[in-house]
């Protein structure tokens, strides 16, 4: 596959490049820091320098143009500002849906976060960030494409497990960033995660046991 990934110098999307490299994909990683462009280069990835703040529709289009998949992995970070989560994790990730529709990316993976199926009104930044993640599903679910959404629970840096819990139902626990990787390159590689919501968190699992107990 020709997978495009948003934020390809984040943690779950370098360890996803990897994973998806060593299978065999073909990863363009889009940054918006050209200082970056070495480590996609050592990971295996085709860096494109776009940034999902300014970049028009018709550039990240072109960004992406010819893929199989995108998935959306960016994201403002912690200690950003309320309106970059509406700039970055809201309006980035609904440019790159209409993106993928403009040249017929058909399939669009959501890293988005447990929380956004009832964002907090208030205007606090981690209301505000859960009001975009749930505004971006949204616009998503809302496309034609073929959608998946993750909604992981609180992210750690601890390497792998394997074991992984998917529910459909909210879940709130933790999960390792490479665990979540390993949850992307399985759903991108199959259609059963296609128009679900998936709350993923660290459990007894391996990766496809979950999917299979999760979509059944
Ligand atoms: N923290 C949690 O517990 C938690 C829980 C659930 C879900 N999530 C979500 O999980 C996702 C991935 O998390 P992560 O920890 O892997 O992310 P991360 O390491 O913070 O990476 C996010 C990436 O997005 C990039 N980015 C920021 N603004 C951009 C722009 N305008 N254009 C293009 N790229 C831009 C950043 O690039 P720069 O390096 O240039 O800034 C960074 O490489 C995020 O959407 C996050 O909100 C987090």
């Amino acid at each position: 596959m020709d997978i495009a990934i948003a934020g390809a110098h984040g943690a779950i999307a370098r360890h996803l490049t990897r994973l998806l490299v060593a299978r065999g994909d073909t990863v363009r990683g889009l940054i918006r820091n050209p200082g970056h462009v070495d480590d996609l280069l050592a990971d295996g990835a085709r860096p494109v320098v776009c940034d999902l703040e300014s970049a028009l529709t018709p550039t990240v289009a072109e960004a992406i143009a010819g893929a199989d998949a995108v998935v959306f992995a960016a994201g403002a970070g912690p200690g950003s500002t309320a309106e970059r989560k509406l700039t970055m994790d809201r309006d980035g990730a609904l440019r790159l849906v209409e993106a993928a529709q403009l040249v017929g990316v058909p399939r669009y993976v959501m890293v988005s976060a447990v929380g956004a199926e009832a964002p907090p009104e208030g205007e606090e930044v981690f209301d505000v960030y859960l009001q975009a993640k749930a505004a971006a599903d949204e616009g998503l679910m809302r496309s034609a494409l073929a959608w998946t959404v993750l909604r992981p629970g609180r992210l750690t840096d601890e390497p792998a497990t394997g074991r992984v819990r998917l529910d459909v139902e909210p879940h709130r626990g933790e999960v390792t960033r490479e665990d979540v990787a390993g949850v992307l390159d399985l759903v991108l590689h199959g259609q059963r995660a296609v128009g679900r919501v998936l709350y993923v968190n660290g459990g007894e699992q391996d990766p496809e046991a979950a999917l299979d107990a999760a979509v059944r």
